[in-house]
């Protein structure tokens, strides 16, 4: 008995550290609230249209059809084919790639991850999507001179720069001091410096962001537009049936007093 309850604390604060763990290994602080709107369909509009314009020539939408979001958009088929496909694939397909993922591995020395699941499983959701989106700067040492703040080492390059604008990250040095004493320099992040200015201001840009973001969450979980509406009917569905019931039972009981 003891050994179970010391196995369900064992558990119980793996479970609870591990979300600790993963905010400290993985984003840095670095990590911007976006303020993405899943519900906010003139968002998920723009963001789909930015996607399918810079996005969708390396990474695929596997679990997307065309068709579906069209649905959940408010978008006529005629929208969807005439400004938002450019891969020639029909209406009913998924979002898949015009480029090969072969030559994905040959330019970039990897290939571009399908991205139908990335707003879920990463740590920090489109907050994450969004503050990578912000936080490519010039990096002469990469092999594409961009490199990414949440994203150290990423072989994606900044697709957006020309909304955007580049920028280069500023780090200060902080004298600390070893356990006997010795100073060892740290370099810490400071903040980003532009460098070119992009044809959107900043603000426009972080719209931008948040709607690729917004976007992605809703391609992650298609289902969160239609809990909404389902939840009023079950309530609708329940009470219904709640008074139904109450008419039933009163009539069951009028004839035993
Ligand atoms: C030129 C090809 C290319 C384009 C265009 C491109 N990406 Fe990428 N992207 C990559 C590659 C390659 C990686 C893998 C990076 C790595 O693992 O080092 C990547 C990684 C990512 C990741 C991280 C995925 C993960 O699971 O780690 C996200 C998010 C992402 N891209 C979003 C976008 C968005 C949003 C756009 C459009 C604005 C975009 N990408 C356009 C090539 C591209």
């Amino acid at each position: 008995m003891n050994k179970l309850i010391a196995l369900v604390f064992a558990t119980l604060s793996f479970v609870a550290s591990t979300p600790v763990l993963a905010a400290s290994g993985g984003d840095h602080g670095l990590i911007l609230q976006s303020d993405a709107n899943v519900n906010d369909r003139e968002s998920l509009q723009r963001g789909a249209k930015y996607f399918m314009n810079y996005c969708l020539s390396c990474h695929s939408l596997k679990y997307m059809r065309y068709s579906r979001m069209a649905e959940d958009l408010g978008l006529t088929e005629e929208e969807v084919m005439g400004s938002l496909n450019f891969t020639g694939t029909k209406f009913g397909e998924t979002m898949t790639v015009a480029m090969q993922q072969a030559d994905g591995d040959k330019w970039f020395g990897k290939a571009a991850p399908d991205l139908s699941l990335t707003a879920r499983v990463k740590h920090g959701g489109p907050d994450w999507i969004y503050s990578y989106l912000k936080s490519f700067y010039l990096d002469p040492s990469r092999p594409l001179g961009w490199n990414n703040l949440v994203f150290p080492g990423a072989s994606m390059p900044h697709v957006l720069w020309e909304l955007q604008g580049t920028q280069a990250a500023v780090y200060e040095s902080h004298a600390a001091h070893g356990p006997e004493g010795t100073p060892t320099g740290t370099q810490v992040f400071s903040h980003f410096e532009p460098v070119t200015a992009g044809s959107l201001s900043s603000k426009e840009y972080d719209q931008v962001a948040r709607d690729i973001a917004a976007f992605l969450e809703y391609v992650g979980e298609p289902a969160v537009l239609q809990r909404k509406s389902i939840g009023w009917v079950v309530l609708l569905f329940l009470s219904l049936f709640a008074f139904v019931a109450w008419l039933l039972k009163t009539e069951y009981w009028s004839d035993v007093h």
